[in-house]
This record gives C-alpha cells, sequence and structure tokens, in this order.
C-alpha cells in the first residue's frame, strides 16, 4: 500500500499548506489509528485511519471536478485582478496545485474540469490521444453544406496553421455542433472566421463520452470519481 509523509497527506487532503500542516500536526491536531501523532515526517500507508481537527480523512490521490464555467470567468487558477474558475470551485472540494484542463476563452460556457492530476490532464488535452471535444456554436450568419466540408477536409486558419479534420454538424440555420481533437487558440472561433462567420455565443457540452449534466448550472460543479473521469477517454 502507498506510504506518503503524514504532513503531505494532511496538507493535500485538508487544502492547507505543508506549513501550516506540520504546525497543526505539531499541536496534536491530527491522529493516526486513534493515536495523535506528532511526527510531521513519519511515513504513513494512506488508506490508514486518519483524522486531523476531529474530521475523518477519505483519501483521494486526486481530485476531478467537473464545471459548468459561466461567462466573464477566466480559465486559470489564480489572476491579481479577475475571477478565476479555480475561485469558484466550493471550499470543500478546493486543494492547493488545482488548475483548469484546457482553456475556454473568458466568454465561453460549458464543461470544464479542474483537476491536480497533471498527467491526466496532458492525456485529455493532447491531441495524440483524440479525445474530441464537442462544442455547440451560435453564429452571426447562415451555415452551409460547402462548411461543413470545408471543416472535415481541415480548415487552415488564416496564419496558415492547418487544422485536424473537424465534424460540423448543422442544427438550425446559425446553430452548429463542432467536434474538435485540439485546442489551438480560439480555435472555434478562427475556423468559423475562415469561413466569414462569426461566433455568437460558444458553449463547450462534452469531452470525449463524458457530457456536462442537464441540470448543472453555470458556475456549479460537482466531483468525479477517478470511475467517471475514465469516460472521457472513451469514444463517441
Ligand atoms: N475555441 C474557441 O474559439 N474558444 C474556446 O473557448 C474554445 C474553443
Amino acid at each position: 500500500m502507498k506510504q506518503e509523509r503524514f504532513d503531505k497527506i494532511i496538507a493535500t487532503q485538508f487544502n492547507i499548506s505543508r506549513k501550516d500542516a506540520r504546525i497543526a500536526i505539531r499541536r496534536g491536531k491530527a491522529t493516526l489509528d486513534g493515536k495523535v501523532l506528532r511526527d510531521f515526517g513519519a511515513l504513513v500507508n494512506v488508506e490508514s485511519d486518519i483524522t486531523f481537527n476531529g474530521q475523518a480523512l477519505n483519501y483521494k490521490k486526486y481530485i476531478y471536478i467537473l464545471m459548468n464555467k459561466p461567462k466573464g470567468v477566466l480559465s486559470a487558477s489564480s489572476d491579481k485582478n479577475k475571477q478565476t474558475v479555480v475561485d469558484l470551485v466550493p471550499e470543500h472540494l478546493r486543494r492547493q496545485g488545482m488548475f483548469p484542463v484546457g482553456r475556454l476563452d473568458k466568454d465561453t460556457t460549458g464543461f470544464l474540469i479542474i483537476t491536480d492530476d497533471g498527467e491526466f490532464a496532458h492525456k485529455a488535452i493532447s491531441p495524440k490521444y483524440e479525445v474530441y471535444k464537442s462544442y455547440i456554436v451560435t453564429l452571426d450568419g447562415s451555415l452551409t453544406d460547402e462548411m461543413v466540408k470545408a471543416f472535415a477536409e481541415g480548415i487552415v486558419l488564416a496564419d496558415g496553421t492547418r487544422c485536424r479534420k473537424a465534424e460540423l454538424e448543422i442544427i438550425s440555420d446559425n446553430i452548429a455542433r463542432v467536434k474538435i481533437c485540439e485546442g489551438k487558440y480560439h480555435q472555434i472561433k478562427r475556423m468559423f472566421g475562415v469561413v466569414g462567420l462569426g461566433v455568437n455565443e460558444l458553449k463547450r457540452e462534452s469531452v470525449g463520452a463524458l457530457t456536462l449534466p442537464k441540470g448543472l448550472e453555470e458556475g456549479a460543479c460537482i466531483e468525479l470519481s477517478t470511475e467517471e473521469i475514465k469516460v472521457i477517454f472513451t469514444d463517441c
């Protein structure tokens, strides 16, 4: 079974700094298997019976939060002036080192994972793993079958960058579903720019086979288990 330093376990699982964890442990605030443990450097089995300030620990190596990102909030961990998606994560789900997996523009809404698992984030973002992201796009003009063809062939952006093949599905005259498996800067907006349309609204509805739950309001989030998060890597 996995062992970790006692201060690291307390800091990550109860969302406090390592320094504060050490001070609290020294003061006798943490127990291991029913007894106070003041040795913050002790190597401890992560699945032991641990409490901190009387609260029992349910050890999770990483945390995965699914947020319905609202407009006007930055996809970042922190910012001096602006509110970020991590600021919106409720206190009890927050952890040091959390970050959003990929970036949605400030005015984009919808599906966003926030985690502290770097390996997972890399796999979800890297085009190599071909995880498709699906967006609902409202445009300022009419969609055509030629545009569907152009997206399927791979759009070349104004600066010469070639995009991978994308799926464009016409839902109504000016609303489309677009699926891409890469995340270039402002990619959807720039792809539509090439075919002469502007984006009025952009919402991400799913990543891989995992879709934003219907009842999840903008700004709200839910925690996903390691089993639930794996659905992202299932074909959709
Ligand atoms: N493409 C964009 O243009 N913006 C986003 O936020 C996501 C994809």
